[in-house]
């Protein structure tokens, strides 16, 4: 972007690809992280004057108008953080969009409607594809790719519509590529990653690559659990992924092969039910060891001295990437895991990086700090792609 914005970009149509894609809850945005990262790309090309025109996704509409899937909130919130109006367009490349895009003067902003509001951003099929993108590309004279954690889809506005425009990345991407790659190569050892989540079927592929790069992987999170039932134990209630069982238990093996050190909990806080969310009623968990869950409870979250066993092995690691929360942190019964995890993060010594939508969102909303870390990514399943080592469309697109 500093190449475009030394070009010069007064006056011009600038089309930001950013990932606006903020957790709401009724219609309200809970977590602005994704918003404020894409601020200093938005800020430069205004402070420019260019006419900014920003789009992402939200959610997964079906590819039709869906009002609860609008991004009139997060236009909203970017207007207040940006201190200067945004004019929103109420579609996405029909004539309101082309309206607001027409509108703007040299420094101003304007957010489009949901790109999933059409069905042709995420086809599978090219030429649907490329008509959509080439309707977008119709709105703008250049592009500039800042939507990080979209970089993982072969969308559309990721990936058919630089190949249209003049393209350039913008801060936000040139940023996480920059801490991702030391991740990958020259890592200060020992290298420990923290997975947690629901699904151990999501982190297959980057468990796989990382049994042989990491140095220590605990693992937390509904995806424990499949691991303690591949080691033999019964874990009642808990989330369970039978069909991944072979797959864990040679990642079990391979762990022990290649010299990983990777370590399950050894206790975990039960209770009878998943929590109420909405209303946080007291859940009065329990805590068992983690070869003792009994039948009819749930494993909800690490227990003590999971906490304490984990966060000795962060305390002396060179770098550290933690994907995924222990527990189920929304509810406050079951929030220590992930907050002790976060603790041990900010306490490490070492260079740590927090991956994931979930885990940066626990980060703040249980009240950290964010400079505490060395960087909190807005990509989830595209940080963890990339450190698969796959290309990502996003990516490519820029590059050539
Ligand atoms: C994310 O939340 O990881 C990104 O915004 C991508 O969203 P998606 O998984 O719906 O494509």
């Amino acid at each position: 972007i500093d190449e475009l914005l030394s070009e010069g970009v007064a006056g011009k149509r600038v089309f930001v690809r950013a990932d606006l894609n903020v957790p709401l809850a009724d219609g309200l945005i809970t977590d602005d992280g994704r918003i404020r990262a894409v601020l200093p790309t938005v800020k430069a090309l205004a402070d420019a004057g260019a006419k900014v025109v920003v789009a992402s996704h939200l959610g997964r509409p079906k590819g039709a108008p869906d009002p609860a899937f609008s991004l009139l909130p997060a236009a909203e919130r970017l207007g207040e953080l940006l201190g200067a109006p945004v004019a929103f367009a109420q579609d996405t490349v029909g004539p309101a969009a082309h309206d607001a895009v027409d509108g703007l003067q040299p420094g101003q902003v304007a957010v489009i409607e949901n790109l999933r509001f059409n069905s042709g951003e995420t086809a599978k099929d090219d030429t649907e594809r490329g008509e959509f993108a080439d309707r977008l590309a119709a709105l703008a004279d250049v592009y500039v790719g800042d939507g990080f954690g979209a970089v993982h889809r072969k969308h559309a506005s990721v990936y058919d519509l630089p190949a249209r425009l003049p393209h350039y990345a913008g801060y936000l991407i040139a940023t996480e590529v920059g801490v991702l790659r030391k991740l990958t190569a020259d890592v200060r050892r020992p290298y420990a990653v923290v997975l947690g989540g629901a699904k151990v079927s999501d982190k297959l592929a980057v468990i796989d690559e990382l049994l042989g790069k990491a140095d220590r992987l605990l693992i937390g999170g509904g995806m424990a659990y499949t691991f303690l039932k591949a080691k033999g134990y019964e874990v009642g209630g808990s989330l369970l992924q039978e069909d991944q069982i072979p797959a864990v238990t040679e990642y079990l093996e391979r762990a022990e092969k290649n010299g990983v050190e990777l370590l399950l909990p050894v206790d975990v806080l039960v209770g009878p039910e998943f929590p109420d969310l909405k209303t946080k009623a007291p859940a009065n968990p329990s805590t068992v060891a983690a070869d003792a869950i009994p039948e009819g409870r749930l494993g909800l979250d690490i227990g003590p001295a999971t906490r304490k066993l984990y966060a000795s092995k962060l305390a002396d690691a060179g770098t550290v990437f933690w994907n995924g929360p222990m527990g189920v942190f929304e509810h406050p019964d079951y929030a220590e895991g992930t907050k002790e995890v976060a603790q041990a993060l900010v306490d490490s010594p070492g260079f740590t990086v927090v991956g994931g939508g979930d885990s940066a969102a626990a980060v703040r909303t249980l009240g950290f700090d964010e400079s505490a870390f060395g960087h909190i990514s807005t990509g989830g399943g595209a940080s963890l792609e990339y450190l698969e080592g796959k290309t990502l469309p996003g990516l490519a697109a820029l590059e050539d």
